[in-house]
């Protein structure tokens, strides 16, 4: 199983939007995915019509009941989507009560990681949503993944947070002694706004060798499809936005470390 990260503690830059497209892009190449939701707000189980303020278990039970080895037990979390191929670990909004409720206790950066193990043989990948706070459920998903995938604003203030930001996974990374290549994507690029253009070009500049070379264009169809709760490659198979996810997924797959 090949894990991805896709963080970045900005919030509305496209990392929901990123974890659902290039899931369901996987999914059409036959790839069996899991897509985890680790943001208390729950964005991506209320994507697939899932209600995080009442569902019944989520990653929450993994860790609070720590029944994070036991397969059958996370097998009852999962939920389906829209497609065959693609499941979803939900989140519910206690998650956000984790960090209080977890600190100190050994072992509690790991949970997500053993319960990934445990369904090694079930999926081709697994996507991770992580919220926006460094805390207990963002150290989970570096912990667990061999990439990351950082969305980035093509926007001024969005680009001067990426630094920090950086800095911050590098930390986390060090505690946790491993070194995750990252690829940093711009998204929700206008190529008719001065803005867009400039920061992108300052992007390249600045980030050279982490970054992707194309950019996600702003597309209101990926806004649709969430309206939706459809996959974007299910609403206009041929749209901007989802041929520039197509490209990204492609030079993922090649940089990918555990390939082969
Ligand atoms: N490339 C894009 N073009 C147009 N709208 C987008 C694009 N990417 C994301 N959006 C929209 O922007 C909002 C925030 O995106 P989201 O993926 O939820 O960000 P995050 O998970 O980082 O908070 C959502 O309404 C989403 O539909
Ligand atoms: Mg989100």
């Amino acid at each position: 199983m090949r894990i991805w990260s896709i963080a970045n503690q900005k919030g509305g830059v496209g990392k929901t939007t990123s974890v659902v497209a290039l899931g369901g892009l996987l999914a059409e190449q036959g790839k069996r995915v899991l897509l985890v939701d680790l943001d208390p707000h729950g964005s991506l189980t209320s994507y697939f019509r899932q209600n995080p303020d009442n569902l019944e278990r989520s990653l929450y039970h993994l860790f609070f009941e720590q029944r994070y080895k036991d397969k059958a037990f996370i097998q009852t979390v999962i939920k389906p989507t829209s497609l065959p191929n693609v499941s979803l670990l939900p989140a519910t909004t206690s998650l956000a009560t984790l960090e209080r409720q977890v600190s100190g206790q050994d072992g509690m950066g790991l949970v997500l990681a053993r319960s990934l193990a445990q369904l090694w043989d079930e999926y081709d990948y697994a996507l991770l949503d992580t919220p926006p706070i460094l805390g207990v459920l963002l150290v989970n998903a570096l912990a667990a993944c061999q990439r990351l995938v950082i969305p980035t604003q093509t926007e001024h203030l969005a680009m001067k947070g990426l630094e920090r930001m950086i800095h911050t996974l590098k930390m986390v990374m060090r505690s946790q002694n491993r070194n995750l290549p990252f690829m940093i994507v711009p998204t929700l690029f206008d190529r008719r706004t001065l803005a867009s253009v400039t920061t992108l070009k300052e992007m390249r500049r600045l980030y050279q060798d982490s970054l992707w070379q194309e950019a996600i264009p702003v597309d209101t169809r990926l806004r649709d499809a969430s309206h939706e709760g459809v996959f974007p490659h299910q609403m206009d198979e041929q749209g901007r936005g989802v041929r520039a996810y197509r490209h990204l997924l492609s030079e993922l797959d090649v940089a990918d470390p555990g390939r082969g």
